[in-house]
């Protein structure tokens, strides 16, 4: 027979390759492997690779990729984030608008709402005073504060933000926060848009940020961001560094206009070794970890095989990033 019966055709067509770039390329190729069976998996962790192969590339996986090279990649259908965040990636101009890009948002919500909560609590109940006091082996005493009736004010609620609304809720906080477009949400009080946002950090006793870092966000929390905010307020950051203004941070904690702060993101990470934040009064730190679970990589690759299955099948994919708006 000289031509094979449609359904074997198919079957002898082999799937594209997916390729990923990450600083720990190595632990995502057995994952890959295992999520999209029976394709080549290529995984990069320099630039120079990634620069000689992404004109070859068609699906691709990425954390924090280079920046300069989008121009050569002539078959690229998808890029697919690691996390929530696109600011690594956008804007990316020389990158062609047929170029789908997706992330997994959503994917850390929970576990991410759980994080906020726990350092909404820790400054609430003074821990970091107790384990400072532990160092110093001194019995030290101080009043724990209540959360029940105090103000949470969450900036940019998105999945996280509302999985922390509903979280705090449940413990007897009042909720208030911005939204670009404001949806009603049952456990959040009040819900302003971002031009509401001082009136917000007015009202609150504790901040938390999760705003995306695009070119409208990027710098907006600066010192007339601190003077606006409660007496006694106190702010957390697990959005990106780059949003706050961290001279003005590193003022308001010195001159006391914010009770504290405790941050996981900052606009250099690793934060230096010689940045004045390590020794800011009232200040803590955790380093970009707000986000992680055990098998965040599992759910990550799987988001991203399931994108690429819908592309090969004509179908929209899954948490489509909007390259204009930036997330
Ligand atoms: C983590 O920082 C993320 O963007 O998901």
């Amino acid at each position: 027979m000289l031509l094979a019966p449609a359904r074997e055709l198919d079957s002898a067509i082999v799937p594209s390759p997916v390729h990923a770039f990450a600083p720990f390329a190595a632990a995502l190729e057995p994952l890959l492997r295992a999520a999209l069976p029976g394709r080549e998996v290529i995984c990069w962790r320099d630039e120079a690779a990634f620069a000689a192969g992404i004109g070859e590339v068609e699906y691709l996986f990425v954390l924090a990729p280079p920046r300069n090279h989008w121009a050569a990649a002539e078959r690229l259908k998808l890029i697919q984030c690691l996390g929530a965040g696109v600011d690594d990636l956008l804007p990316a101009r020389d990158l062609a608008a047929r170029v789908v890009i997706a992330n997994n948002r959503g994917m850390s919500a929970e576990s991410m709402a759980e994080f906020a909560l726990a350092l909404v609590l820790a400054l609430v109940k003074k821990l970091p005073f107790f384990v400072e006091a532990q160092q110093a082996r001194e019995w030290r005493r101080t009043l724990p504060g209540v959360a029940a009736g105090s103000t949470l004010g969450i900036v940019g609620m998105g999945a996280i933000g509302q999985a922390l609304a509903r979280k705090a809720h449940a413990l007897g906080m009042r909720v208030l926060a911005t939204q670009r477009s404001p949806k009603p949400e049952p456990a959040v009080e009040r819900i302003f848009d971002s031009a509401g946002t001082h009136e917000l950090l007015a009202q609150s006793d504790l901040v938390v940020l999760l705003l995306p870092l695009t070119d409208e966000t990027r710098g907006s929390f600066g010192s007339d961001a601190f003077a606006a905010m409660k007496p006694g307020g106190q702010l957390i950051n697990l959005a990106r560094g780059g949003i706050v203004d961290e001279s003005a941070l590193l003022e308001a904690l010195t001159e006391g206009t914010i009770a504290g702060a405790i941050f996981d993101v900052f606009s250099r990470e690793p934060l230096p070794e010689d940045s004045p934040l390590w020794e800011a009064p009232n200040f803590w730190i955790t380093p970009h970890t707000a986000g992680g679970f055990p098998d965040l990589l599992e759910r990550a690759i799987a988001g991203f095989a399931e994108n690429v299955l819908r592309m090969e099948r004509g179908e929209a994919v899954l948490n489509r990033v909007d390259r204009e708006r930036g997330y």
